[in-house]
């Protein structure tokens, strides 16, 4: 592992560690921590770089470069998960699997965070909560890989691990990893964030109105009329908080938008925390609430130590695997405190396993009286590969762990909080079925995702209306 020189500044700020004291808003602090301490851990997933100067040059440069966010942002998000875990609102994360930089672009920016706000509607209405809505993006450019190779045709090269690393293109130069693609990440996440926080500001007033959402896919669902009823119920209910004298219905509805990625390339997130004086705590400032994967999440490992030192809201994926007694004790290292909002638990089982995999967890969480919040990813354990090569998710799969989730939570007097999605904003043909029954042969049309496949609009807001659906009829 290559060891980094950091700059003098960042090396005085980590003097600070020793003198932080606890505060109520932003947690605890470690002080046996520091943000390069996973430095003397084992790191999984991160690329073999071959000029260990270029990778100290390109993140002493990232530790000087701005941050994306403020503490006061990652403390109030901590704030809402609090609530959402209490059962009082109810979280919406879902973005790209990978953003890359050629999408870094206007229209796919807009019509993701339109798609988000209308779901997000959706969901407010039927469910009769708030929702705290957190996009998958602005630094999700890193990507776990099963195999740090790739062969075809007799030819082995590196694995392609996401924009921020290397390129996806099948020869030597594009799969060699590059420090210097960090810096292009961090960047590209900072032209995100900016326009994100412009639209979601003041720029897409009229996603509240749902009569002008394009919903022509409607009439290919069976459950045609449902849907249209509570579509029109929303519709209903802005006209009348604009009847109430609100100019803007959207004032009412509107909440502070958060970003999110998988914290795994561990130099860039090390060069973006930053400790804070206010707080008297150390935050990743990249983004607002960074998450692990199930190929990093080892209680051991450098993506644990890392995490377990910042004072951000973090996550950690849980899989079929994880065993009851591994979960308790990564529990009690990433939320010593048990502090509410600090922990959240993205499970994905797969649709064939979770309800032999979920129970033991969630009786194992609550008999220990750990708070967490518990979400659902219904993506990421219904992945498979057709013989024609396409990786792809069945939508009755997805919805079919989803619902199950609802009902395995139900049933052990714990609460499901949320939903890990993703999701395009775009018509592209990733995921098979929903309303308009996507076959196989539709795939080749416009699949575009160069690592997991994602809902097209279309099947995002279905799915969005059919989580409604379940939950009117549970609760009556
Ligand atoms: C992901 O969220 O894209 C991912 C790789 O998830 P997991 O760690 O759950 O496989
Ligand atoms: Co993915």
């Amino acid at each position: 592992m290559v060891s980094l020189q950091l700059q003098d500044d960042i090396v005085d700020l980590r003097s600070h560690c020793t003198r932080a004291r606890p505060l109520a808003l932003s947690g605890f602090q470690a002080t046996d921590w520091a943000p390069s301490s996973w430095q003397q851990r084992v790191a999984l997933q991160q690329p073999g770089y071959e000029d260990a100067e270029a990778l100290t040059k390109t993140i002493t440069e990232l530790a000087q470069q701005p941050t994306l966010v403020t503490a006061h942002e990652v403390v109030q998000l901590k704030l809402a998960l609090a609530q959402a875990q209490e059962g009082r609102s109810f979280l919406l994360q879902g973005g790209d699997c990978a953003e890359s930089f050629s999408e870094c672009t206007t229209s796919i920016i807009t019509d993701r965070l339109q798609l988000l706000l209308q779901m997000g509607l959706i969901l407010m209405h039927g469910l009769q909560q708030p929702v705290i809505r957190v996009g998958r993006f602005a630094g999700q450019y890193a990507k776990p890989r099963s195999a740090d190779t790739e062969s075809r045709n007799g030819v082995t090269l590196p694995v392609f691990r996401g924009d921020s690393v290397n390129r996806p293109e099948f020869n030597e130069a594009a799969r060699r990893p590059d420090p210097r693609r960090l810096l292009e990440a961090h960047a590209r996440s900072a032209l995100t964030m900016n326009m994100t926080r412009a639209l979601a500001e003041n720029g897409l007033a009229h996603v509240y109105q749902p009569s002008g959402w394009d919903l022509d896919w409607l009439v290919h669902s069976p459950l045609e009329s449902k849907h249209r009823r509570l579509i029109g119920s929303i519709s209903e209910s802005l006209q009348f908080i604009r009847s109430l004298g609100e100019t803007d219905a959207d004032n009412e509805v509107r909440t502070a938008f958060h970003t999110s990625h998988e914290a795994l390339l561990l130099h860039y997130e090390e060069a973006q925390t930053r400790y804070v004086p206010g707080h008297g705590s150390w935050f990743n400032l990249s983004t607002h609430f960074p998450w692990i994967g199930v190929r990093t999440a080892a209680l051991e490992g450098a993506h644990v130590e890392y995490l377990r030192g910042i004072s951000n809201p973090v996550a950690v994926k849980v899989g079929p695997s994880t065993q009851a007694d591994e979960l308790l004790r990564l529990i009690d290292t990433l939320n010593p405190h048990n502090e509410p909002g600090r922990l959240t638990l993205i499970t994905r089982m797969g649709h064939p396993h979770i309800a032999q995999a979920l129970p033991a967890l969630l009786r194992a969480v609550s008999r220990e009286g750990q708070r967490v919040l518990w979400i659902c990813d219904p993506m990421h354990g219904n992945t498979e590969t057709l013989a024609s090569g396409y990786k792809t998710r069945r939508f009755d799969n997805i919805l079919g762990e989803l619902d199950q989730a609802f009902d395995i939570h139900a049933a052990h007097g714990t609460h499901l909080g949320g939903v890990h999605l993703e999701i395009s904003g775009d018509d592209v043909t990733e995921c098979l079925g929903g309303a308009r029954a996507l076959n196989e042969e539709q795939l080749s049309r416009n699949y575009k995702s160069c690592v997991d496949p994602r809902l097209n609009r279309e099947q995002s807001l279905e799915l969005a209306l059919m989580v409604v659906h379940k939950a009117q009829r549970r609760t009556g």
